[in-house]
């Protein structure tokens, strides 16, 4: 495919992505009104700063949210901070949908005119890296991107946004452990445009870094490193997977390869019907839990709980004899699903141990103290071989019985949602066949990337 083919799609993108002229001035109306009250009201702030992509031109469109960090002296205690914070914010949504939420501070969030507007309290620092708090880099990043991504850059920023939403790789919050849009903004100012980005992409080795400043970095263990130029102790993509990592590269390789629009907007998945479903369970066996989404905790640690916990229960699996084929979670913020995929659903009762190597006396005799041997000891290869009964063979109970001595061990919110778990057999999972869980479903049995749909 020739250049002037390419940048055929990128027009076609690009049309669809860019925000409406009416989109922006209303998101620049919205802003002055807000910015105007709060001048007005007296209080302890300072000033209101835009912040995140809409400040910079490089949001995508439908995607309204403003960040607006609302600026207070650094001499005033966070318990002020935070109250000011929330009482100027609410008195903002008068009127509207709000909610509070909660990040360094709590803060409150809702909906005006269609916008998803945040007020964040932060403090007045000198540059990121002397910040009180997390939140108090951000206007810093908005400054530093102000400055230096170039007019005919957003665009770019905007084709890689929308190309790694398509393949499911975008986005900031700790779900899918994704690249945040800062991250996007940065590597296009490394890379200058979309193209060389997928170039240099698809030769990146983990531990990749990119960075601006000729600063001494720190150690880190991710696979890509974006040291934030405003705050060099920080990588910006350090909630990047290995996963995800890999699917960008592999991505960008096919995208150079063989361009298309599939990328950026994959065909949509259409569910299978309950036959289709049923066929292919006929063919895996598959096991899940379901319990409800932990509730009062931070949703920048509810994810990386979640992770945790499910690679307990796999692991737990796996230790107890089976052999696992996959893993998956789902969520619809309500509940939450782990899918285990099997070689078996039922163990043989006899259970092989591999002991120690037969040249070590002592603890080949330890080892073999106290056993209810069923069949062995013998020798395979250098090592001590028996086999024991299983109490339990069956997964659902195994599953069950770890629940119930795990629960006590986990954290608070987990304990909580775990009151009522259920265990999700194939039977189940085709009950529960409806609503979101179809299309989530229908992609997991298709077991496909979304750009090879
Ligand atoms: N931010 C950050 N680290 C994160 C998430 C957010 O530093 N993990 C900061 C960034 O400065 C970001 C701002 O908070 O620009 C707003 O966050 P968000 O709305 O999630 O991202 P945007 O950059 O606005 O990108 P998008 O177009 O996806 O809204
Ligand atoms: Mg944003």
């Amino acid at each position: 495919m020739n250049k002037e083919q390419r940048q055929k799609i990128y027009d076609k993108v690009l049309k669809k992505i860019v925000p409406t002229k009416k989109e922006l001035q209303d998101e620049k109306k919205l802003f002055i009104e807000i910015n105007d009250k709060i001048k007005k009201m007296s209080g302890k702030h300072s000033y209101l700063e835009w912040c995140g992509s809409s400040a910079r031109n490089t949001n995508l469109r439908n995607d309204q949210d403003l960040d607006l960090f609302l600026m207070f002296n650094k001499e005033l205690t966070e318990k002020e901070l935070e109250k000011e914070g929330l009482r100027i914010g609410k008195n903002i949504f008068k009127g509207h949908d709000w909610e509070k939420a909660y990040s360094q501070h709590p803060y409150i969030r809702g909906t005006i005119k269609g916008f998803d507007v945040e007020i964040v309290p932060g403090y007045i620092v000198k540059s990121g890296a002397e910040k009180k708090s997390a939140v108090d880099r951000t206007p810093f990043h908005n400054k530093y991107l102000l400055k230096n991504l170039k007019e005919n850059q957003k665009n770019e920023v905007r084709l890689l946004k929308q190309f790694l939403k398509g393949i499911g790789a975008y986005g900031a919050d700790l779900k899918n452990c994704s690249l945040p849009g800062y991250g996007v903004e940065l590597i296009i100012l490394k890379y200058s445009n979309f193209e060389k980005a997928l170039k240099k992409i698809s030769d990146w080795k983990i531990g990749e870094i990119i960075k601006f400043e000729n600063e001494k970095i720190t150690k880190f263990e991710h696979p890509l490193i974006i040291i934030d130029p405003v705050d060099p102790k920080r990588n910006v993509a350090s909630a990047l997977s290995n996963e995800q990592f890999e699917r960008i590269k592999f991505a960008s390789k096919k995208f150079l390869e063989n361009p298309s629009i599939n990328f950026f907007f994959p065909t949509k998945i259409k569910p299978w019907n309950k036959k289709h479903v049923k066929a292919m369970l006929e063919k895996k066996e598959l096991i899940g839990v379901k319990f409800d989404f932990p509730k009062n905790i931070l949703e920048d640690l509810v994810w990386g709980q979640l992770r945790r916990f499910l690679k307990k229960n796999s692991n737990t699996l796996k230790q107890t004899g089976f052999e696992i084929l996959r893993e998956k979670m789902w969520s619809n913020s309500k509940e939450v699903w782990f899918i285990f995929e099997l070689n078996t659903l039922n163990l043989q009762k006899s259970k092989k141990i591999i002991g120690p190597k037969v040249n070590d006396n002592e603890n080949v005799e330890k080892f073999l103290q106290n056993k209810k041997i069923l069949s062995g000891p013998r020798i395979e290869e250098n090592r001590i071989i028996i086999e024991i009964e299983r109490k339990e063979t069956n997964v659902i109970k195994i599953l069950k019985n770890y629940l119930k001595t795990e629960k006590k061990k986990e954290t608070i919110a987990i304990k909580r949602a775990l009151k009522n778990y259920k265990i999700l057999t194939e039977k189940d999972l085709l009950k529960e066949y409806k609503g979101e869980f179809k299309t989530f479903f229908t992609n997991y049995l298709e077991g496909k990337e979304r750009f090879e749909r």
